[in-house]
């Protein structure tokens, strides 16, 4: 009966942690999926989740089914965090917000209800994205395309190609775009860049869809949400994905938000029906653990404010890491420009490594990478340092 069903070849991101994990070498360093380890390689479990969680298991609490769009608090927290406390749309009640099984399940309902409601749109997705962004939209039966995005000569982004390209949009049409720590190339828009975008979506009457997974760790929480922010300013019809997993380092209890942001009220009401019914269809409502962490952490003034700091030195050591790296391997390596180290934001580096030179570091060095050359910097630390540069600037002779 099943003998037709094709074999997976599996994830090129999830697939590589499995492979990781079965690899017996001991230097083996995971620079694969976009997890943040701390300088001894362990994945934290921060203080303020850790006190999050002693209040939610003294006492211990029945566990009822959360309501389709999951707790109040939590659909809160991803309001306040996107769109500012107090925020004049969140006044006026034009935001639907729902809870989500991360940022994926997020990005899911938001591609179901596109396709549902704007039949006739395509989404748009920057060259290269994040490979699940185009899964996750076709698998919606939305049609995908791509804008140019990112220059590999220059390291930056071919800004004048993506506009002239958003030109040629129609009404209605979707952009994905990524307000902060772009997944894969860690090369984001300048805020002028972003007015310039933004304006054109406007007059295009094109639809920005932002998927925001790295919020504190590219500028500052604030700098990280200036798109998102902007867009709201100018009265943007706006979708916002939006992850937990990263920022409070929750990556297995699968916490994010949807925001839609509307014209009206009475629309957000309706959009957020909508969205109840989609999550309903799916998977009928998200699980409770996660969205009782974020739920406490974010709407506690002094726990919010110790996750700040959490979040902030996370950055800061990834940012270390970054300078390290490029330190040590313009000692190493001649002739070759390493700045794109320091000057991309967030968890990856886009390192120009061909897919053979990834292959030889993973054969001959157990060291992960993905496979277009993306490195995950927070898998860096003080003890493996040396050695992947060693690596790298061995299989870039
Ligand atoms: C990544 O890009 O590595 C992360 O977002 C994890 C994932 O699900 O791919």
């Amino acid at each position: 009966m099943f003998s037709a069903v094709d074999y997976y070849a599996g994830d090129p991101i999830l697939g590589l942690m499995e492979k990781y994990k079965a690899d017996q070498n001991p230097k083996k360093v995971n620079l694969g999926v976009g997890v943040y380890y701390d300088n001894d390689g362990i994945l934290p479990v921060l203080e303020c989740v850790k006190k999050a969680e002693a209040q939610i298991a003294n006492p211990v609490k029945a566990r009822p089914y959360l309501p389709m769009e999951g707790l109040a608090g939590h659909r809160l927290a991803c309001q306040e965090l996107l769109f500012g406390k107090g925020a004049k749309v969140l006044e006026e009640n034009r935001v639907a917000t729902i809870a989500t099984i991360g940022g994926s399940g997020a990005l899911k309902v938001g591609a179901e209800f596109i396709n549902q409601w704007f039949p006739q749109s395509k989404c748009y997705v920057s060259d290269p994205t994040w490979g699940n962004h185009i899964a996750i939209f076709e698998n919606a039966d939305v049609e995908v395309g791509k804008y140019p995005y990112y220059d590999a000569q220059t390291g930056g982004v071919k800004f004048d190609e993506m506009i002239a390209f958003f030109n040629t949009l129609n009404k209605d049409d979707v952009l994905l775009l990524h307000p902060c720590c772009h997944n894969p190339t860690g090369v984001d828009l300048t805020q002028a860049q972003w007015d310039i975008v933004l304006n054109l979506v406007q007059e295009k009457g094109l639809v920005p869809f932002m998927d925001i997974a790295y919020q504190g760790f590219g500028e500052d929480m604030e700098a990280d949400v200036y798109a998102i922010r902007k867009a709201v300013d100018m009265g943007l019809p706006l979708f916002v994905s939006n992850s937990f997993s990263k920022n409070l380092s929750l990556y297995g209890e699968r916490v994010g938000g949807l925001s839609v942001v509307c014209p009206t009220e009475d629309e957000a009401t309706r959009v957020f029906g909508q969205l109840k019914f989609g999550v309903r269809r799916i998977y009928s409502s998200p699980p409770s653990h996660g969205g009782h962490v974020v739920d406490i952490v974010m709407n506690d003034d002094a726990l919010n404010a110790e996750w700040v700091e959490e979040v902030y030195a996370m950055r800061d050591r990834i940012q270390q890491m970054r300078e390290q790296l490029r330190a040590v391997l313009e000692s190493k390596v001649e002739g070759r420009d390493f700045s794109y180290l320091t000057t991309q934001k967030g968890m990856f580096s886009f390192t120009g490594l061909t897919p053979e030179q990834v292959a030889k570091l993973q054969s001959d060095y157990a060291i992960y990478l993905v496979g277009n050359g993306r490195m995950c910097v927070a898998g860096l630390n003080t003890n493996n340092i040396e050695y992947v540069a060693n690596a790298m600037a061995d299989v870039l002779k």
